[in-house]
């Protein structure tokens, strides 16, 4: 019984910015619960190679170039997933970017560039994958924001602005589209080992000062996100609606 409430077998995923770190990752999770899932970034090759590892699971997976700033393509992909999945279950709002910068320092367009990548995206494909959902009448909204999208950090002003925003949205959506029964709910780390932050924990000063901030006392993997993107997929979670579940070791409650 308790299994079968985390099973995804038949449904169907469509996770952005999937060509790797927490995007592979948490495709990889979904396939591994039985979904069909859609891969999507703007790099060919890295989504064949996840959707390659997602079809030794035995299901389905697309992979599909996108750049899901702009609202052509994110109409293009959604139309595609459409057409060879037949539906989407679970859309998985993960790609995003960091970029370090003093607001003195930081430009007009690189402030604007930061919140089209993490947030104008976030409010694109909920609402072109959001309105296939709402049509039907069910589905599951899962947005990486950041725990930094709920406190504050130096040099990061745009990037947590821009998470700050994907949480309200997160939370905005949740009351917006309850009576359709499509949840939207949020995951936000802290510091995970990705491509994103290779150069920043290859300092060791800098990785000392993150730990130094974490209870658990370790960076976090990708695979972290694993259980909780399930949840948050399955029919485990059709109660919770716009909450922020903050994997981040403890960052976020000292
Ligand atoms: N790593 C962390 O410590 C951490 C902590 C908190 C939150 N997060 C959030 O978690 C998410 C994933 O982070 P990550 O560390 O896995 O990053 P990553 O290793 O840099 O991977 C990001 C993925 O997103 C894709 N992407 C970026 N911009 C895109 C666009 N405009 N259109 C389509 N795909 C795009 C990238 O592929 P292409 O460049 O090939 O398109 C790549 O596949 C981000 O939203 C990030 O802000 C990460």
């Amino acid at each position: 019984m308790c299994v079968e409430l985390f099973s995804l077998r038949d449904k169907v995923a469509l996770v952005t910015g999937a060509g790797k770190g927490l995007g592979k990752s948490m495709a990889l999770a979904l396939a591994e619960s039985g979904a069909h899932v859609a891969v999507v970034s703007r790099t060919l090759s890295d989504v064949e190679a996840t959707a390659s590892e997602i079809r030794e699971n035995g299901v389905n997976s697309v992979p599909l170039v996108a750049d899901v700033t702009r609202e052509e393509d994110v109409t293009r992909m959604v139309e595609r997933v459409l057409c060879e999945l037949k539906t989407i279950d679970i859309l998985v709002n993960n790609a995003g970017a960091y970029a370090f910068g003093h607001c003195l320092e930081f430009s007009l367009h690189d402030w604007q560039r930061m919140l089209e990548t993490n947030l104008t995206s976030t409010y694109l494909c909920s609402k072109i994958a959001g309105k296939h959902m709402v049509e039907k009448q069910k589905g599951k909204i899962i947005n990486i924001s950041s725990a930094l999208g709920a406190f504050g950090a130096g040099g990061s002003a745009a990037y947590c602005a821009s998470k700050g925003g994907v949480i309200q949205l997160t939370k905005a959506l949740a009351v917006e589209w309850a009576k359709y029964h499509v949840t939207v709910n949020s995951i936000a780390p802290y510091s995970m080992e990705t491509e994103m932050t290779k150069t920043m924990l290859h300092d060791e000063k800098i990785k000392q000062a993150i730990l130094s901030k974490i209870p658990l006392k370790r960076i976090g993997k990708p695979s972290d996100l694993s259980g909780v993107v399930v949840f948050l997929a399955s029919k485990a979670s059709d109660y919770i609606t716009g909450q922020v579940i903050f994997v981040d070791g403890g960052f976020s409650v000292q």
